[in-house]
């Protein structure tokens, strides 16, 4: 396929036509913590701040009836980004509301004592922590799959960890920390065969390239709009409407139910409606709306090759260089993770942002990871398809003086 050189859409990313972060241009090379925001993005958000403020599904007005059309509109929107019908679509705070959600309002519900929930070490907290308190409630149990020796997640190595006491595989769709992308298609093929569902944290992966639930057959993904060019506050639970319709929700109030009764007696709403208790943050979901159209617009198939080509390239040009380590050097997306020799990994993000470049460096939420990696932490830099090969020169260049004398300097 031919690679579109996407760079010619950093003209639509206001930060990118001005930022500079101590004396330099800005590089921002920490998409995976938050993408920066389009100007369709912010136009949207902006609208109906200055022109479009009302509630949504609650007033009588033609402008709530406009604006509730408008958020309504979103799940049809998302429902073609993933491939899913709009009442699949639930709206969260982000990838940590929606797999809490999905923990405490499904997972604590239908596990037993015994019961597995198969993850992996190198989950982002989000996607273990709520595992952890299910299992404390129910007394079910983790299982971690074995990781190969390059940190990948293999179908066969889920295939291996399964059996019959396995109710749940709940992995990311791509490492926040190894960018490793997995067979998604494969692996729900291999969870439903053992009977068990596949859950999804889709919060690195769905912003990246297409992911269609109903073609891989995934019962619950779970993202975050500010990861995908929208604002933050906003997110996605998607899931299969004979789960959505099994699930709990969390919060009770105005908006989730259809009737109440002074005796107690609630009944609730159809999915997704349901788990939407309280007035959402309509600005984030009419913006998240907006980025999906944007993304698509682009084409994720586009974003994928790009990304991943601009990475390659990268990636090529850091293994030529004596101080560098790099942990991941065959991943399929954006995040190219990697230590410079000598530097504690903060001492190296604290030097590379005193020339402009802004990323991650530490242990990057998935706490677990680092044992297996046997380092404290690690520097990641992740792409996004506005980044262009004149910002890897100057990360490449920075990267060449980042010394121990010159990345402790920093702070003196
Ligand atoms: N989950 C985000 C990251 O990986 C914040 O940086």
């Amino acid at each position: 396929m031919e690679i579109v050189d996407l760079s010619v859409y950093r003209k639509d990313f206001p930060m990118l036509d001005h930022k500079t972060m101590n004396g330099y241009p800005l590089v921002y090379f920490d998409n995976a913590a938050t993408t920066l925001k389009p100007r369709a993005v912010i136009d949207t958000v902006l609208k109906y701040y200055e022109d479009e403020t009302t509630n949504v599904e609650r007033g009588d007005s033609s402008l709530s009836a406009m604006v509730s059309a408008k958020y309504e509109n979103v799940r049809k929107i998302i429902g073609r980004f993933i491939g899913c019908d709009p009442e699949e679509v639930v709206y969260t705070s982000g990838a940590t509301g929606a797999l809490n959600l999905l923990a405490y309002g499904y997972a604590e519900e239908y596990l037993h004592e015994g019961d597995v929930i198969l993850t992996s070490e190198e989950e982002h907290a989000s996607d273990l922590l709520p595992w952890f308190r299910v299992c404390g409630k129910t007394g079910a149990v983790i299982r971690y799959v074995p990781l190969t020796e390059t940190g990948r997640i293999t179908p066969e190595n889920v295939e291996k960890a399964m059996d019959g006491q396995v109710k749940l595989v709940a992995l990311a769709g791509v490492s926040n920390v190894l960018g490793y992308a997995l067979d998604l298609k494969e692996i729900a093929r291999i969870a439903h065969a053992h009977n068990a569902l596949f859950a999804v944290d889709g919060a690195q992966a769905v912003p990246h390239f297409r992911i269609d639930v109903k073609d891989a057959d995934i019962d619950f993904l779970a993202f975050s709009s500010h990861k995908m060019c929208g604002p933050t506050g906003a997110g996605v639970l998607y899931g299969k409407k004979e789960l959505l319709k099994k699930m709990k929700p969390l919060e009770l109030g105005g908006g989730s139910n259809a009737r109440f009764e002074r005796n107690g007696k609630i009944i609730l709403r159809e999915i997704p409606d349901k788990f939407e208790a309280g007035t959402q943050p309509i600005e984030g979901i009419l913006g998240m709306g907006a980025a999906a159209e944007y993304l698509m617009g682009i084409g994720l198939e586009n974003i994928h090759a790009y990304e991943r080509k601009l990475r390659d390239e990268l990636v090529e040009r850091m293994r030529a260089m004596d101080n560098i380590v790099l942990y991941n050097p065959d991943a399929e997306t954006g995040i190219v993770t990697f230590n410079v020799k000598g530097v504690f990994p903060q001492d190296a993000g604290s030097y590379l942002s005193s020339r402009g470049i802004a990323l991650r460096s530490g242990q990057h939420c998935a706490k677990i990871l680092p044992d297996f990696l046997k380092v404290p932490g690690t520097v990641r830099a992740s792409l996004y398809f506005y980044n262009n090969r004149e910002e890897c020169e100057r990360f490449l260049k920075a990267l060449e003086t980042c010394t121990v004398e010159n990345a402790v300097s920093v702070f003196l």
